[in-house]
């Protein structure tokens, strides 16, 4: 795997209708633990999730908090109605999901400003081992979709599947067969983003 597998990776939203293996997930996850870690405490868990009960349950689930805070915002119901069709569509008729969780329990804990930045680099390195599943299944043909929605109701995550406190869940991945062959978003100049020995 090399650049041309990091170039190829790119957010996919519409899947095909076919069923993806569990073994082919466990492929992904294999990719995952590979990812370097904080004092390689490897602070991450994985959910993978192929019920059509579990993903209804857990769709309406986080519906409900969103429609409330859809409402707190002011937005119109047909807004709401439209947004949360659309999302609980995603989860339903998802091929497969992967929730990459944090676990808590995993890392150094400090009683001053140090306790913050080992909480970051937990979450640093769940991230990382999340980027080596896209790269994977980019690799092996999939397509992968983050949805950063259990950041905003982690405790509707935490319900339905069962996941102890300790445990955050960070993102649903979306993976399956893609059904669509998006333009990759363009990305900055490397010439922007680049500070070469001073800002
Ligand atoms: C932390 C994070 C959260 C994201 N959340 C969402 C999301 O909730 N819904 C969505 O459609 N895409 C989400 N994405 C995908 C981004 O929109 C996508 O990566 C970005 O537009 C660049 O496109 P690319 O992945 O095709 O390169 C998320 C990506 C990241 C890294």
């Amino acid at each position: 795997m090399g650049i041309d597998i990091i170039k190829k990776r790119k957010t996919i939203r519409k899947f095909k209708d076919i069923k993806i293996e569990i073994e082919d997930m466990r492929t992904l996850i294999e990719a995952a633990i590979q990812a370097p870690s904080a004092h390689n405490f490897q602070p991450w868990e994985f959910i993978l999730i192929d019920s059509n009960e579990v993903k209804e349950k857990l769709s309406s689930k986080m519906a409900s908090t969103w429609t409330n805070n859809l409402i707190k915002d002011g937005k119109p119901l047909h807004e709401i109605q439209e947004r949360i069709s659309m999302s609980k569509g995603r989860i339903n008729n998802a091929p497969f999901i992967i929730i990459p969780c944090f676990d808590t329990s995993k890392i150094e804990k400090y009683d001053d400003e140090r306790d913050n930045a080992e909480f970051i680099m937990g979450l640093q390195s769940v991230a990382l081992a999340s980027e080596n599943i896209l790269l994977r299944a980019t690799e092996k043909g999939f397509g992968a979709l983050w949805l950063c929605a259990p950041l905003f109701c982690p405790e509707d995550v935490r319900e339905v599947i069962g996941i102890p406190n300790h445990i955050l869940p960070q993102e649903i991945l979306i993976i399956g067969i893609p059904d669509e062959d998006p333009i990759k978003p363009k990305r900055r100049d490397l010439k922007d983003v680049i500070h070469h020995n001073k800002w």
